[in-house]
């Protein structure tokens, strides 16, 4: 079952190794690390990592972004000026040691919501992280009709994993897979970079995201999930619940779910 995150820093945790770190601007990475054989998680959870040794040890929540059958963790991750874990990440070197608590956690998976036929993923930064994830399980491409991903950044160069995005899904999935994914990439500070430049809850409320998916939102069809910025989470809760759209209450399963990473 899951359960929130713990308030206090992971005491149960595996040291982990990094296999791989790659730098997609001077403030965005992702990286692999290794996986404890113990370690389970479903597409949408994140779990707590921990860098620097002994007492100077600080910890975070991450998002999973590899798929839940690889062999391998994998994480994206913005250095913010200032901050802690950023300061660590800016030296982290493949062989480093990294804490990752044995538990995963959160709400934005897949199970939260309802049965639809669209699945419909909204996404700012490295909000991108969870739907990674889900899209690299084999179930929701057997689940659903429609998936819509749509990935709002600052600069082209944050578009992560774009031109993986654009194949998917994998070859050896094509037969079992029912649904067809649209990737709407957003760039808001480099005019000219993609068709669709504006905020996303701006483009939700004028009716541009439904015309470039070529999919209209219903109630019976749509689920949405949404993650990333608290200020993007917030205005697209408050849009969709005025349109009759429903978080999960008490086990009931709903039409959208939020996670903010701050
Ligand atoms: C459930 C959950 C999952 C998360 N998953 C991820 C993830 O997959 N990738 C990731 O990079 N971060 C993620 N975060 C944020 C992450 O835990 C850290 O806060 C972040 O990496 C910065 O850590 P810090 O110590 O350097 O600065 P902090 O002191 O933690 O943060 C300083 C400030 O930086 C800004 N900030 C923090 N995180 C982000 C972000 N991701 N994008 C834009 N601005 C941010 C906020 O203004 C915040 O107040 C997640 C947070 C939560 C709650
Ligand atoms: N991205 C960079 O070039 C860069 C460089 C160095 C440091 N940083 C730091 O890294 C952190 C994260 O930056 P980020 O670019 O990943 O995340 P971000 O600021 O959340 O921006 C990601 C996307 O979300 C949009 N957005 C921001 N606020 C929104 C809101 N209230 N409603 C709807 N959409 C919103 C942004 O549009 P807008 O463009 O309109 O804001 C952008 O398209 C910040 O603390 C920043 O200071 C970023």
């Amino acid at each position: 079952m899951d359960t929130p995150a713990p308030a206090r820093p992971a005491v149960k945790a595996t040291e982990e190794s990094v296999l791989a770190i790659r730098h997609w601007t001077p403030t965005l990475l992702s990286f692999r690390c290794t996986r404890p054989a113990a370690f389970r998680f479903t597409p949408g959870h994140y779990t707590r990592l921990g860098l620097g040794s002994g007492e100077e040890r600080v910890w975070r929540p991450y998002s999973l972004t590899s798929g839940p059958d690889e062999d391998v963790l994998e994480f994206i991750a913005v250095r913010v000026p200032g901050g802690e874990f950023s300061q660590r990440l800016g030296e982290l070197k493949v062989g480093d040691g990294i804490g990752v608590d044995k538990a995963a956690y959160g709400f934005l998976t897949v199970n939260q919501l309802a049965p639809g036929k669209d699945l419909w993923m909204l996404a700012s930064g490295t909000g991108l992280g969870p739907f990674m994830s889900i899209l690299r399980d084999q179930a929701v491409w057997r689940d659903f009709e429609r998936l819509i991903l749509v990935h709002g950044v600052r600069h082209a160069a944050e578009l992560a994993w774009r031109a993986d995005i654009e194949t998917m899904p994998p070859l050896a999935w094509r037969p079992q897979a029912k649904a067809r994914l649209r990737y709407l990439p957003v760039v808001t500070r480099e005019p000219g970079a993609t068709v669709l430049a504006d905020r996303i809850p701006l483009l939700l409320a004028d009716g541009r995201l439904e015309a470039a998916a070529g999919c209209a939102l219903s109630i019976a069809d749509s689920r949405l999930m949404v993650c990333g910025n608290p200020e993007l989470a917030r205005s697209l809760r408050e849009h969709l619940g005025a349109r009759g759209y429903a978080t999960n209450r008490r086990g009931v399963p709903g039409q959208m779910a939020f996670e903010k990473y701050w």
